[in-house]
């Protein structure tokens, strides 16, 4: 324990700690900020700003790093979903099946290219889509499923890949969350037709601003791909489909390069904080009291983007943590297909269980490799604090 836990503990008249912070990039950005500036200034030396060679130097790094055939940047996670799906051919009239347990770009990207979404409920505790109950919702409209690695565990994707495979459907792996993640020793990503990837700030690999990554192992999509971020165009000013402008800034693939660097050891450092929290919680008995989320296997390597645990009286732990200082996160309080924006799709309460309980009960910890010993204490204390008052029989 600190000095100044130590004090208040003998005092609490003593100041409070300060707040933890939910995710810290300015302690990861000081261990890397001799590197990042001097690609920054590599960037504006050169005044090369959209694509070029930084960018290309970046796709063959992470395509050589993630072990695919093509690296395409774009300008985001929500495009490289729009990109993939466009590649694919999907559009008006076509269903595409996902998961309602996820952030909005998921389902969102396909809304936006004119196809329907269709959701399947998930596995309780991978929280991932699930596989079982796929064939129930294909139809004659079904083009393509897209599995999303939620938290950065990526979803069971053998079942997936073969009804697919079944059915000629593609398969779109929304790994947004979850770079460097393996599934079955293979990278995620590489697996399915399309990988699409969110450099996002706050995701494991996060540039300074939007970016957005898709890979493939096929050809001719990656050729498509790379025509349609630059408006349909292999040669200047001669348009060959419709595409639109979703590139990524030099600026930011400099940056990313940097980090792309670190990746591993980052991962390992929230791999880290995750077994210790899982530790904490088991020595602790507050299991079942929460539940931590399902550890890496020799299947599914967890890159913890989020330690997501699962409580009964989440709001109520929430708050009482926010008391304490240490911030947390809901990922997501409403399912899709309960999302305004979707109500045209007629979906009601109640149609997707496992889902909408996870909504009621997930709450994220901050996770990340810079959380000290002590910190990570703080929140492991306040939460059996918070089950001590509770008076909840532990097991
Ligand atoms: C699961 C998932 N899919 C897609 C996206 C979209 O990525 P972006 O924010 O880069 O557009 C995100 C980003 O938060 C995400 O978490």
């Amino acid at each position: 324990m600190s000095q100044v836990a130590q004090a208040r503990e003998a005092n609490p008249a003593v100041a409070p700690l300060p707040p933890l912070d939910y995710l810290d990039l300015k302690a990861q950005f000081a261990t890397i900020r001799e590197e990042v500036f001097a690609a920054i200034a590599r960037v504006m030396e050169s005044q090369h700003f959209i694509l070029g060679p930084e960018v290309q130097l970046f796709e063959e790094e992470i395509a050589a790093k993630l072990g695919v055939d093509h690296a395409i940047s774009c300008a985001s996670g929500t495009d490289a979903l729009i990109l993939s799906l466009l590649a694919a051919g999907i559009g008006s009239g076509d269903e595409v099946i996902t998961t309602p347990f996820s952030f909005i770009a998921t389902a969102g990207s396909i809304a936006h290219v004119g196809a329907k979404p269709v959701f399947v409920d998930i596995d309780p505790v991978t929280y991932n889509l699930d596989s079982s109950l796929l064939e129930s919702v294909i139809t004659e409209k079904t083009r393509a499923i897209i599995p999303v690695h939620l938290f950065g565990l990526p979803a069971d994707l053998v079942p997936i890949l073969r009804i697919a495979r079944e059915r000629g459907l593609s398969v779109i792996e929304d790994a947004a969350q979850a770079i460097g993640s393996r599934y079955e020793q293979q990278n995620v990503g590489k697996l399915a037709d399309f990988g699409c990837f969110s450099f996002f700030p706050s995701k494991n690999l996060g540039g300074a601003g939007d970016g957005g990554l898709i890979t493939t192992n096929n050809d001719a999509m990656a050729e498509r791909l790379r025509m349609l971020r630059v408006h349909g165009s292999k040669k200047k000013y001669h348009h060959e489909i419709l595409g639109t402008n979703s590139r990524l800034d030099a600026l930011q693939a400099a940056i990313l390069r940097v980090k792309l660097r670190h990746l591993d050891q980052w991962a390992s450092g929230r791999q880290d904080r995750a077994a210790r929290y899982c530790q904490a919680f088991e020595d602790m008995q507050l299991t079942p009291f929460i539940t931590p989320p399902q550890a890496s296997d020799d299947r599914f390597l967890h890159v913890y983007n989020q330690f997501t645990i699962r409580c009964a009286f989440r709001d109520e732990l929430k708050n009482f943590l926010k008391q304490h200082g240490i911030p947390t996160e809901v990922y997501y309080p409403l399912c899709l297909h309960l999302q305004p924006a979707f109500a045209s799709l007629g979906y009601k309460k109640g149609d997707f269980p496992i889902s909408e309980n996870a909504s009621h009960e997930v709450l994220s910890l901050p996770v990340y490799p810079e959380l000290s010993n002590e910190q990570q204490d703080r929140v492991i204390h306040a939460i059996a604090e918070f089950a001590a008052r509770r008076a909840i029989p532990r097991n």
